[in-house]
């Protein structure tokens, strides 16, 4: 196969499209990633160092998304709202796993919500709470700080050592630092 032609690269600027909804435009840090292929709509918030990852889609059309700062929304991620009343608002230092579903609800400071989990309608993960790869919170349910929950519906698997959650808490830092290197690095070649 033909190496495509390094001249054709194209810059990309580090924002992905982003769409205002009836005059109602996304607030995005300026040193926040959202990857080309993202879409972010209507009434968002997005704070610094924060990267919204390949193929998500934020859609703040009937309530509002406000997204922290230092969070990884990792790819194929769908964050919706609720018209009855629940808003989404994830934290700081957060991670959300590839082709997760995040759906009116709240993810606190440090959350992490596992590859491909669903958090319904009303649910809170509170500070340092997790849920594993693959788990369905259903709605109005809450994980308290540091606990450990798994499968569909989740329920409390144990409450994690700081240890155990530190692990964890290092793949924001190493999202972070992923999310520059793209802003930097990331060229379109067609
Ligand atoms: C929860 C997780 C951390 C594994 O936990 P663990 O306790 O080390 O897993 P173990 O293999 O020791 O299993 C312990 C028990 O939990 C169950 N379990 C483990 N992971 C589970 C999951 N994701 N869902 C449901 N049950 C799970 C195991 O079946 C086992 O049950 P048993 O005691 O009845 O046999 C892992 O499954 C996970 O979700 N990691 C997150 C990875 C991720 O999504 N990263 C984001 C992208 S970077």
């Amino acid at each position: 196969m033909p190496e495509p032609s390094l001249g054709s690269a194209v810059p990309v600027t580090g924002t992905g499209p982003i769409f205002s909804l009836d005059g109602v435009t996304p607030k995005i840090a300026p040193d926040a990633f959202v990857a080309p292929s993202a879409a972010v709509i209507g009434d968002v918030e997005i704070g610094p160092e924060t990267g919204i990852w390949f193929h998500c889609l934020v859609r703040g059309d009937m309530n509002i998304i406000r997204i922290g700062a230092r969070t990884n929304i990792q790819d194929g991620t769908v964050i919706h709202v609720d018209s009855g009343g629940f808003a989404t608002y994830i934290g700081d230092d957060v991670t959300v796993g590839h082709n997760a579903v995040i759906h009116a609800c709240t993810l606190m400071n440090r959350a992490f919500v596992g590859i491909s989990a669903t958090v319904l309608d009303g649910a809170v993960i509170e500070e340092g709470g997790m849920l594993a790869a693959g788990g369905l919170l259903t709605p109005g349910k809450r994980i308290g700080p540091m606990e450990l929950w798994a499968g569909a519906p989740a329920k409390l698997l144990r409450v994690m050592s700081p240890e155990e959650r530190a692990k964890f808490d290092r793949n924001a830092v190493v999202y972070r630092d992923l999310a520059k290197r793209y802003r930097a690095g990331l060229r379109s070649l067609g």
